[in-house]
């Protein structure tokens, strides 16, 4: 069955969007992978994937709106990663305006997103659907959590950050998701082993686990969302840690699949 991963933060610009690409696409060298822009009134995977206008025939809002179906929003993106041994599967969102107030007006119907991830999942032959979504407490974070199997809350080391971290986790915490704590932008003022120490301490005190700690690089932010940083650098220590923080998510998923004994 397809494993369902959410990435989410409380405030914005942690760096959700980039990691749930750069995850995307190295889950994908070695297994089927969709990736879903649940950021409804704010996507932005879309650019990182490079695609082009005409490209997009429907979106994830339409699905919603109940003007398009799961089957017409799929984009496959294999193709254009021929080192992708798996495969890369985009449910874009729409970047129009009048669809986004459209959205706000009839909201988000929970069985609708259930339904989506699994048509999707079966359609696709797909082993994870990593999904993007919109920041702080909304319907789109209320409906990825309910829906995930594990949730990565992304952080910088900041304490607006790291607050409203908490509180992500007392929500996650209603929906006894299993939840792993990212630390993301680590500035170069903050040691990495620090980052990591501080890391793992809020996780336990959060009952979550922690994945990973990135450092802030030049590389990633000049990159200017262009393309998926691990693509075009996979030699690079970022990519080594988004390895990393890969190996643990589907070793946590395949750990809860298996029957107790
Ligand atoms: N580790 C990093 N080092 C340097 N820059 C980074 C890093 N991670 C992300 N960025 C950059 O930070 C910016 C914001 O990232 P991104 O759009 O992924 O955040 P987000 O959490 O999805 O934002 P939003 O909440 O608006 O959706 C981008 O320019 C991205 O390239
Ligand atoms: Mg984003």
């Amino acid at each position: 069955m397809t494993k369902v991963i959410a990435v989410h933060s409380f405030k914005g610009g942690t760096g959700k969007t980039t990691l749930t690409a750069n995850l995307a696409a190295t889950l994908a060298l070695h297994h089927r992978v969709g990736v879903m822009d649940l950021d409804l009134s704010g996507p932005g995977l879309h650019v990182l994937f490079g695609l082009k206008k005409g490209e997009v025939k429907a979106t994830m809002t339409d699905i919603f709106l109940g003007d398009a179906t799961p089957s017409d929003v799929i984009i496959d993106l294999t193709p254009r990663f021929p080192k992708m041994k798996g495969g890369l599967f985009f449910c874009p969102a729409s970047n129009k305006v009048e669809d986004m107030l459209r959205l706000l007006k009839s909201g988000l119907e929970v069985s609708l997103f259930q339904d989506t991830l699994q048509k999707v999942g079966e359609q696709c032959n797909l082993d994870y659907i990593i999904v993007d979504t919109h920041p702080g407490v909304e319907n789109d974070t209320v409906l990825a959590m309910g829906c995930c199997d594990v949730l990565v809350l992304v952080s910088r080391v900041d304490q607006q950050d790291l607050f409203g971290t908490a509180v992500m986790v007392l929500l996650a915490e209603t929906f006894e998701k299993p939840t792993f704590l990212t630390l993301n932008m680590v500035p170069p003022g903050v040691r990495i082993k620090d980052a990591v120490k501080v890391g793992k301490e809020l996780a336990t005190l959060f009952k979550s686990r922690f994945l990973q700690a990135f450092e802030f690089q030049m590389d990633v932010i000049n990159n200017l969302s262009r393309s998926v940083f691990v693509v075009d650098n996979p030699d690079s220590s970022f990519a080594h840690k988004i390895n990393e923080a890969a190996e643990m998510l589907t070793n946590e998923l395949a750990e809860a699949t298996q029957p107790a004994n």
